[in-house]
């Protein structure tokens, strides 16, 4: 496999570490009997899987568009906030790092939307922003379980944002556009009221879910490209299933309100996080990860084994959270993570296998 771009391989691979650790910390959580390093291990599950995988993934994926050799401080910070964390350095070390690599991805967003003053670029950087401020309140001491709206929102905006610019959405109408503002003013107006109404928040964030999921499957192109086929097929098929479980996480959040910890914050909580952005993680990741490598990569049928894996494991777990049915539970969470790998495994083995020739992935398929 050649790859053009070997320097930015460590700071995958930092967050690469953050998602396996994050992944065997969530196992320990859901009470399968696994080796752990220390007491305590599993809660930092929450932190590695938002902050130290997502947030390097993303912030690098940006500081690759910008192009400017400062924009990789973010990732860096990021990863080593996540190495802290697993080497059980001081927390608020970490929580700092984390902090840092956050505010480096709102200068990039600064940065970017000096040169592209749009829609898209204003609603990432605002993303951006969200997560620097969750970051920023779990350091002061909020737990996690109020600050995992926020990061849960950094999320989603990032990826509507993402959405606008990949899929050209930004030809929306005006009234879509004022539709847009709308379901984002929603979920601000939950964020700032969780620390004053846990359980209203929690159910007009899950309002604000619900009309974004709305908002995205009827606005995006996904809905036609969907009857095309090869990779501009596939990228439609995760991105229309996870604005399905976009939806239902929201509906979780809007039925259970505030809950800090058990089954049905597990339900409201995964929908979102592995229903939606994993699906948005799946359908970019032939896009992202080329280009973040400087690597081709190939399409193949094969991938809809790790789709249609996420689609039955998350399920059962859910039916497990929502049923009081344990074993579920831990079966489907368990097999959850066994699919990331499936697809860590998809991906990597396609990126290995690529002849330099027409068929290879390119934006243009979103
Ligand atoms: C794939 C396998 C996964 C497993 C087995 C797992 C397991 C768990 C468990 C058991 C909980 C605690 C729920 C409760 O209170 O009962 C939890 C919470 C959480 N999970 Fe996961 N999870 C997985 C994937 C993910 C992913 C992909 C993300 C994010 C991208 C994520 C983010 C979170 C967050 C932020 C929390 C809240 C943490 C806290 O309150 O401390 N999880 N997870």
């Amino acid at each position: 496999m050649t790859i053009r771009h070997p320097r930015r391989l460590p700071l995958l691979a930092l967050g690469m570490v953050a998602l396996l650790t994050g992944l065997w910390a969530g196992i320990a959580r859901l009470g399968w009997d696994v080796p752990l390093p220390r007491s305590g291990f599993s809660s930092l599950h929450g932190p590695l899987m938002v902050s130290g995988f997502l947030g390097t993934l993303i912030s690098l994926e940006r500081a690759v568009a910008l192009g400017q050799p400062w924009a990789y401080a973010a990732p860096l910070l990021t990863g080593l906030g996540a190495v802290v964390l697993i080497a059980n350095g001081p927390l608020v070390v970490a929580q700092l790092l984390l902090l840092g690599g956050s505010a480096g991805l709102v200068t990039i967003f600064a940065a970017i939307i000096r040169r592209h003053p749009a829609l898209y670029t204003f609603t990432m950087g605002g993303g951006a922003i969200i997560w620097a401020l969750g970051n920023l309140l779990w350091f002061l001491g909020w737990p996690v379980f109020l600050v995992v709206f926020w990061w849960a929102a950094f999320l989603v905006v990032t990826i509507a944002g993402e959405r606008l610019e990949l899929a050209r959405l930004q030809q929306v109408t005006a009234g879509a556009q004022t539709a847009f503002l709308l379901c984002f003013g929603t979920l601000l107006a939950g964020l700032l009221l969780l620390g004053w109404w846990f359980d209203g928040a929690v159910r007009l964030f899950g309002a604000g879910l619900i009309a974004l999921a709305l908002w995205l499957g009827f606005n995006d192109i996904a809905r036609r490209t969907v009857h095309q086929s090869g990779l501009t097929r596939f990228i439609a098929v995760c991105l229309l299933s996870g604005y399905v479980w976009l939806g239902v996480s929201g509906l979780a959040a809007m039925l259970y309100g505030g809950v800090p910890v058990g089954p049905q914050y597990d339900a409201m909580l995964h929908a979102f996080f592995l229903g939606f952005v994993f699906a948005m993680i799946f359908a970019h990741a032939p896009i992202i990860f080329p280009a973040v490598l400087g690597a081709r990569m190939m399409y193949r049928p094969l991938f809809y084994v790790h789709v249609l894996l996420l689609q039955t494991t998350l399920v059962v777990r859910l039916v497990g959270d929502v049923a009081g049915w344990g074993v579920g539970r831990q079966v489907g969470g368990l097999l959850n993570a066994v699919t990331l790998v499936l697809f860590l495994a998809n991906t990597v083995t396609a990126l290995r296998s690529v002849p330099d020739r027409p068929g290879a992935t390119s934006r243009a398929a979103s």
